[in-house]
C-alpha cells in the first residue's frame, strides 16, 4: 500500500467544477489584479471568520511582513517569536529590520510559551508574535494579557491554523479574535490552500487594515503617489477565485482531518516510545499537521521504516531558527531553548490528509506498532 504525505489531487477531484468555470471566465476576461473577486474573498472571511478587516496579499510570508510594517517594526525594534517554527516567522522579522527575539516552547503543544515569552520582552519590544504551529492557537488568553500588560502589539502567526478554535472564559474564539492583527498562508498544502502562493492579514483595527491596504500597493492610496515605500504583494485574482470555491469545504476538511487524528490517537496509545499530540478540551486543533513525539532517540529510523512501508512522513522541523546559519548574528547558542532544540530531535508527521481510507490509516497504525515491537 502507498499512503503518501499529502494527496492534493483527491481534494481537487471534488472540486474542480465549482472552481474551473470561474478561472476561465477571469482568463476570457483577462482579469487578474485585485478587483471584485478579490474584495470578494476578503468578505467572505470576515464573515467566516467574525472580523472586521481581511487583507489579501501574495502569501504567508508577507501577511506576517506587511503587519510588523504596520506596526512600524524596523531598526532598534524586537519582535519576540518561537524558534521552532517555519523559517518565514523570523525571516520576515529579520526582512522589516527588526530583530528576532527568541523564547522557547511548551514541551505539549510545540507552541510559544507565554511566561518564557514575558521574559524576552524589553523596551525595544514592538511585537510578540506566537505561531499556531500544526493547526493548534497558542494560549491566546495569556499572550492576549502579556500584550496588555506590556504595551505591545499581538500578532498571530496563523499560518498554519485558519479557523483553529480554543476555549477562552467559556467562549470558544478563533484565530485573529484576540490577535491585533494575524497572519494566514494559503499555501497549497495548508488546509485551505489555493493553486499558488496567497495569503491574508486579518486585524481588529480600522487604521491597520487602511495601512496595510496601503503597504502590498507599494505605499500609496493613490496610483503613483507614494506616502511610504511599500511592496507588490496583492492576493492574486485567480488565487482569491480558487480560494473562494474552496472556503466552504474549509469546516469539512478540518473535521475530516480531526477525525483521522482521532483515529491515530487510539491507535497509536500505549507505545512507550510514541507521544500523540497534546490538544486539551480547550483547544480544537485544525491538525495542519498531526505531529508525534518519538523519544529514545529512534524518529529517523521509524521514518526510515515508514518509508520502506510506502508511508510518507516529515520532520517540520529539523533545525530550530536560533541555530540557523542567517541567525548566527543573534548570539544565539545550542542549549539555548532545550525544549524546541528536543522537538527538532523527536518530532515526525503522519499522513493526516482528509482524504485518507480507513485502510490507509490502519496501514499507517500498524506499520508503526510494528517497528516498535521488533
Ligand atoms: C508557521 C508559518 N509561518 C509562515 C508561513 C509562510 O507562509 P507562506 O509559505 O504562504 O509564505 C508558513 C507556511 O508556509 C508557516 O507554516
Amino acid at each position: 500500500m502507498n499512503v503518501p504525505l499529502l494527496d492534493l489531487t483527491l481534494q481537487y477531484r471534488g472540486i474542480s467544477t465549482d472552481v474551473m468555470p470561474e478561472l476561465l471566465t477571469l482568463i476570457d476576461e483577462q482579469r487578474f489584479i485585485l478587483g471584485p473577486v478579490v474584495e470578494r474573498f476578503e468578505r467572505e472571511v470576515e464573515t467566516y471568520l467574525d472580523v472586521p478587516h481581511a487583507i489579501g496579499c501574495a502569501s504567508g510570508t508577507d501577511a506576517i511582513l506587511l503587519a510588523l510594517r504596520a506596526y512600524d517594526c524596523g531598526r532598534d525594534t524586537e519582535v519576540v517569536t518561537s524558534p521552532f517554527t517555519f523559517f518565514a516567522t523570523a525571516g520576515a522579522i529579520h526582512n522589516v529590520g527588526a530583530r528576532p527575539v527568541f523564547a522557547d516552547i511548551d514541551p505539549d503543544t510545540f507552541n510559544l510559551d507565554p511566561a518564557a515569552a514575558e521574559a524576552a520582552v524589553t523596551d525595544r519590544t514592538r511585537v510578540v508574535m506566537p505561531v499556531h504551529l500544526f493547526g493548534q492557537m497558542a494560549d491566546m488568553a495569556a499572550f492576549r494579557a502579556l500584550a496588555d500588560r506590556r504595551g505591545v502589539k499581538l500578532l498571530e502567526d496563523a499560518a498554519q491554523a485558519i479557523a483553529a478554535r480554543q476555549r477562552v472564559n467559556g467562549e470558544w474564539i478563533t484565530t485573529g479574535s484576540l490577535g491585533d492583527a494575524c497572519a494566514f498562508s494559503f499555501f497549497p498544502t495548508k488546509n485551505l490552500g489555493a493553486f499558488g502562493d496567497a495569503g491574508m492579514t486579518v486585524t481588529q483595527d480600522a487604521d491597520t487594515a487602511e495601512r496595510l491596504r496601503k503597504l502590498r500597493v507599494h505605499g500609496g492610496r493613490q496610483m503613483y503617489h507614494h506616502e511610504e515605500v511599500g511592496y507588490n504583494s496583492r492576493l492574486d485574482t485567480l488565487q482569491a477565485a480558487v480560494l473562494s470555491a474552496k472556503l466552504p469545504h474549509l469546516r469539512g476538511w478540518s473535521d475530516g482531518r480531526r477525525k483521522n487524528a482521532a483515529f491515530y490517537d487510539q491507535a497509536l496509545a500505549g507505545i512507550d516510545e510514541v507521544q500523540t499530540p497534546v490538544v486539551s478540551a480547550d483547544n480544537e486543533s485544525i491538525y495542519n499537521q498531526y505531529t508525534l513525539r518519538v523519544r529514545g532517540g529512534r524518529r529517523d529510523a521509524l521514518a526510515d521504516h515508514l518509508r520502506e512501508k510506502g508511508i510518507g512522513s516529515g520532520v517540520y522541523y529539523p533545525v530550530p531558527l536560533h541555530l540557523q546559519e542567517c541567525f548566527e548574528y543573534l548570539g544565539y547558542k545550542e542549549g539555548q531553548f532545550p525544549e524546541s532544540e528536543l522537538a527538532c530531535r523527536e518530532v515526525l508527521s503522519l499522513p493526516v490528509f482528509p482524504e485518507l481510507t480507513e485502510a490507509q490509516l490502519a496501514y499507517v497504525a500498524e506499520s508503526i506498532r510494528a517497528f516498535f515491537r521488533a
